[in-house]
C-alpha cells in the first residue's frame, strides 16, 4: 500500500488503511470539527467523518479481504479512531450550543437605558423640596428645626398627648402597631405630634420648632389618603401666646408657600391635646375656592390641625402650665405638594412613574 494522503468522501480509498492513515485521519478531523463555527457546520462534519462515505466506514468495508489477526488489529484501531472521532463531535456540539443559547439570551435582552434614557442630573422628590421650602419659612420666622423617631412606645404617640388608654380619640386613628413589648405598647407613630413630648421632656424653654417626618395609619390608599405619608408638627411654647398668635402665623406660612392670593380660615375643631382646638383650611388652590373635584365643591381644602398647647400636656413633661402657655399645628406635607402643584392623586407622588418625577 503505497496511498499517501488520508482518505477523503470524494477520494473513496480503495484498500484497507494503515496505522498512519488512521492517525491522519483523526488528525484531520479534529481540525474539521474545530473549524465548525456553527452547529450546521458540525453537522455536515458529521456526514462527512462519519457517514455512510466516510473513511471509517469504507476502510470497515475493506477489512474483509485480511487476515483474521490484522483483521482483529486493524479493527480494533479503526474504531477507537471512530470513538475519538464521535467524542470530539459531541463535545463541539455541546459547546456550540451553549453558545447559540447564550446568543439567544443576548439578542432577547430588553435594553431598558435605551428604551429610557435617563433623564439627567436627578433632583429632589417632590415631597422633599416641599418640605425644605417649609423649613424655610420658619427657619425665617426663628424655628429650629427638630426630629423625632418614627416607632414610637403609647406614652408619646397617644398618653403624653392627652390621650389615656380607652380615649375615644385613639380608635380615630387606625395605628400599626410594632410586635415588641406589651400589646399595643409600641406603635409607628400615627401623627408628629409625639416630636412635641420629645422637645418638652427637653426642660429648654422657650420653644419655637418645626418637626417634619413620616407618619403611619392603617388607611387604604386612595386619592386623597396614602397609609405612609410626611407631617410637619409645629410648637410654640412661651410666656404669654396666643390663639391670635396661632392664626397669624398659619396665615404666614400659607401665604409663603401658596402665594398672597391664598387665604387660610380656622374651625373649630377637636384634638385632645389642645384647648381649644381648629381644623385650619385654605383657599383650593385648584378652583380658586368655586368649588371644583379636588375641593369636593366647597372651595376650601382641609390641611391640618391646630390649637393651644393643652395644660395637661405641660404637666405630662413638667412644665407648669400657669407660666407656661403654647400653641401647635400639623398638617400633611404631601397635602401641600399637590395642592401647590395641581396635582389630583396623593398616589402619583409615590408611584415612581419617571414621566411624573421629571416632570414636577
Ligand atoms: N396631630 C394631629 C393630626 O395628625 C394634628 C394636630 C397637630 C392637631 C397639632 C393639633 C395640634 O391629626
Amino acid at each position: 500500500m503505497n496511498r499517501k494522503r488520508p482518505a477523503t468522501a470524494d477520494e473513496e480509498p480503495t484498500g484497507p488503511p494503515s496505522a498512519a492513515e488512521i492517525a491522519a485521519f483523526v488528525t484531520r478531523a479534529e481540525g474539521l470539527v474545530a473549524d465548525a463555527g456553527d452547529l450546521a457546520a458540525l453537522a455536515s462534519a458529521e456526514a462527512e467523518l462519519l457517514g455512510r462515505r466516510g473513511a471509517p466506514n469504507v476502510w470497515k468495508r475493506a477489512l474483509g479481504g485480511l487476515a483474521e489477526s490484522e483483521r482483529r488489529e486493524l479493527g480494533g484501531t479503526l474504531n477507537e479512531a471512530r470513538a475519538r472521532v464521535a467524542a470530539l463531535l459531541a463535545d463541539r456540539r455541546r459547546t456550540l450550543e451553549t453558545l447559540a443559547r447564550a446568543e439567544v439570551l443576548e439578542s432577547d435582552r430588553l435594553d431598558l437605558t435605551e428604551v429610557l434614557p435617563l433623564p439627567g442630573p436627578g433632583h429632589l422628590h417632590l415631597v422633599n423640596r416641599v418640605r425644605e421650602e417649609l423649613e424655610d419659612v420658619f427657619l425665617g420666622m426663628g424655628y429650629e428645626i427638630a426630629e423625632g423617631p418614627e416607632v414610637e412606645t403609647d406614652w408619646y404617640n397617644f398618653t403624653a398627648l392627652n390621650m389615656p388608654p380607652d380615649h375615644p380619640a385613639r380608635s380615630g386613628q387606625d395605628s400599626f402597631y410594632v410586635d415588641v413589648g406589651d400589646g399595643e405598647s409600641v406603635v409607628l407613630r400615627t401623627h408628629t405630634s409625639p416630636v412635641q413630648i420629645h422637645l418638652l421632656e427637653r426642660g429648654e424653654l422657650p420653644i419655637y420648632a418645626v418637626m417634619p417626618g413620616l407618619v403611619y395609619r392603617r388607611d387604604t390608599p386612595d386619592a386623597s389618603h396614602l397609609p405612609v405619608f410626611h407631617q410637619i408638627e409645629g410648637l410654640v411654647v412661651d410666656t404669654g401666646v396666643t390663639f391670635g398668635d396661632l392664626a397669624g402665623t398659619i396665615d404666614t406660612f400659607t401665604k409663603a408657600i401658596f402665594g398672597a392670593d391664598v387665604t387660610a380660615r380656622l374651625r373649630p375643631g377637636y384634638f385632645p391635646f389642645t384647648e381649644p382646638s381648629a381644623e385650619f383650611d385654605i383657599s383650593c388652590t385648584i378652583c380658586g375656592g368655586l368649588g371644583c373635584r379636588t375641593c369636593a365643591g366647597v372651595g376650601w381644602i382641609e390641611l391640618g390641625g391646630c390649637g393651644m398647647v393643652h395644660p395637661a400636656v405641660l404637666e405630662s413633661t413638667g412644665v407648669d402650665p400657669e407660666v407656661w402657655s403654647g400653641f401647635a399645628f400639623g398638617f400633611g406635607i404631601d397635602r401641600v405638594a399637590i395642592m401647590r402643584h395641581g396635582i389630583e392623586d396623593l398616589r402619583s407622588l409615590v408611584e415612581n412613574d419617571v414621566r411624573f418625577l421629571t416632570g414636577v
